[in-house]
């Protein structure tokens, strides 16, 4: 989890992310979730290369991450603290509060030759790395 860099002041919350300082990777692209559907849930895809962070600007979801031997979840509902992923690590994003929206930036175009979908096609890469 990164701490943001948050401008409070009596006209609400200012929240930075800057490459060099939040995240260590020049933002080449942003994307954000919103509309989810209760009981809805996304991700279930790995990245060759990709970095990003991820924030809840509004609401709350929960991201689960795995590495190919261990897994984690973490709660996303603070705009002011984001979650850094890296690339080969296997993600789920579920239990969307209703309204939530969430903020990707991230250090690659869109390429979806880049992605890996397939949880054992993954696996069998991220063991084989490790
Ligand atoms: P998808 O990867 O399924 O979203 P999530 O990671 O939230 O589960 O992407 C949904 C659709 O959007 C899919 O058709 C690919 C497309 N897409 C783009 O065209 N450009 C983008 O930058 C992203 C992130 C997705």
């Amino acid at each position: 989890m990164v701490d943001l860099t948050e401008h409070s002041d009596p006209r609400g919350k200012l929240t930075v992310v800057e490459p060099g300082k939040e995240v260590d990777f020049e933002i080449r692209r942003a994307y954000y979730i919103h509309h989810v559907p209760a009981g809805a849930e996304r991700g279930a895809h790995g990245h060759r290369r990709l970095r990003q962070l991820i924030v809840a600007v509004h609401g709350s979801f929960e991201v689960v991450v795995d590495d190919g031997y261990a897994s984690a979840r973490f709660v996303l509902d603070d705009p002011s603290r984001g979650l850094y992923v890296g690339p080969m690590v296997w993600r789920d994003m579920v239990a969307f509060a209703p309204g939530t929206v969430g903020l990707w930036l991230v250090s690659e175009p869109y390429d979806e030759s880049e992605y890996y979908r397939d949880y054992d096609e993954y696996l069998r890469d991220a063991r084989a790395i490790a």
